[in-house]
């Protein structure tokens, strides 16, 4: 699961493992917290970059993608438009992409 540090991800990645899903969290905590994780398997990484995203699936051995991980701020949008594009867009085509390399 992506962004699973974050407000959404942490509270579906606790019900998923109440339901006991096995849930591998993959978050750059640029807005996450470590502590919401609750003790999920956590790499510290970026959707950005492919050579991460492909290397946490592999090791994860995950079978499903939640994507969570995302900027949301509308200023700030406005502001980095591109930047937003970039993590938002890209970072969510990554790790659909990646597993089909
Ligand atoms: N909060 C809401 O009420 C709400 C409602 C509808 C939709 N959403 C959407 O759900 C998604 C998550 O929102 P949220 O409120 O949980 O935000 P959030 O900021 O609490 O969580 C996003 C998480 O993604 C991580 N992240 C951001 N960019 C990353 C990157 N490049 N690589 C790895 N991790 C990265 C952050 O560190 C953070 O932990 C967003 O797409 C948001 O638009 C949120």
């Amino acid at each position: 699961m992506t962004g699973g540090a974050g407000y959404v991800g942490s509270h579906c990645a606790k019900a998923l493992r109440r339901a006991a899903h096995g849930v591998v969290i993959l978050d750059n905590l640029s807005a996450g917290h470590r502590e919401a994780a609750l003790g999920a398997p956590l790499i510290e990484g970026d959707v950005r970059d492919v050579d991460t995203v492909r290397r946490a699936l592999r090791d994860s051995g995950a079978t499903a993608v939640m994507h969570f991980a995302a900027f949301l701020d509308v200023a700030g949008s406005a502001r980095d438009p591109a930047g937003y594009y970039r993590n938002n867009v890209v970072g969510a085509l990554n790790a659909p992409t990646t597993l089909f390399r």
